[in-house]
């Protein structure tokens, strides 16, 4: 149980393609060892989701919601708790809506940010069973936001209307 160092934006390790994880190496020591320190590095930070990248370590994993409200999105629908592995996400149609985001990579900040409003999304646990569910809205995003770190990509370089864009203080005052 370690809560780890998070990247921030800026950190060249938050720009690679990251890694799927391969077929032996699931439900192994070292995996479970890492979801656990994700997992106390997310609620330490009150993170909605958390992707290896952003503690340095080049895998397609992510992990993301909780069982209670997020501190940080106190209105948004739950989530549920899920370890997603060597994800592939799928619009389901062109529907696009924009909302804000925040990353734990870019403390301070939020944006507004156009995501898929449906999709699909596979991979695997950390079992290596399966997953293939639909999503939408806030779920969706989140999703879409965790898998983005894979590719290298943080939210601001998805950003459109940099209007609404700008310190998560400043944004709530005016
Ligand atoms: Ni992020």
């Amino acid at each position: 149980m370690t809560v780890r160092e998070i990247l921030r934006m800026g950190d060249p390790r938050l720009l690679r393609q990251a890694p799927p994880l391969p077929a032996q190496d699931f439900d192994s020591d070292a995996l479970h060892l890492l979801i656990t320190d994700m997992l106390d590095t997310m609620r330490a930070a009150e993170g909605a989701g958390l992707a290896a990248p952003q503690i340095g370590v080049d895998l397609q994993l992510v992990i993301f919601g909780g069982h209670s409200a997020n501190p940080r999105y106190p209105d948004r629908p739950l989530v549920p708790y899920t370890v997603l592995l060597n994800p592939q996400i799928t619009p389901l149609d062109s529907a696009q809506e924009q909302d804000w985001e925040g990353c734990l990579s870019v403390p301070g900040l939020r944006a507004m940010v156009p995501r898929w409003s449906r999709i699909r999304y596979t991979g695997f646990d950390q079992y290596g069973d399966p997953i293939d569910r639909l999503a939408e809205g806030f779920h969706a995003r989140v999703v879409q936001h965790e898998c983005d770190h894979l590719n290298g990509v943080l939210y601001p370089m998805r950003v459109t209307d940099f209007s609404r864009f700008g310190f998560s203080d400043v944004l709530l005052a005016s």
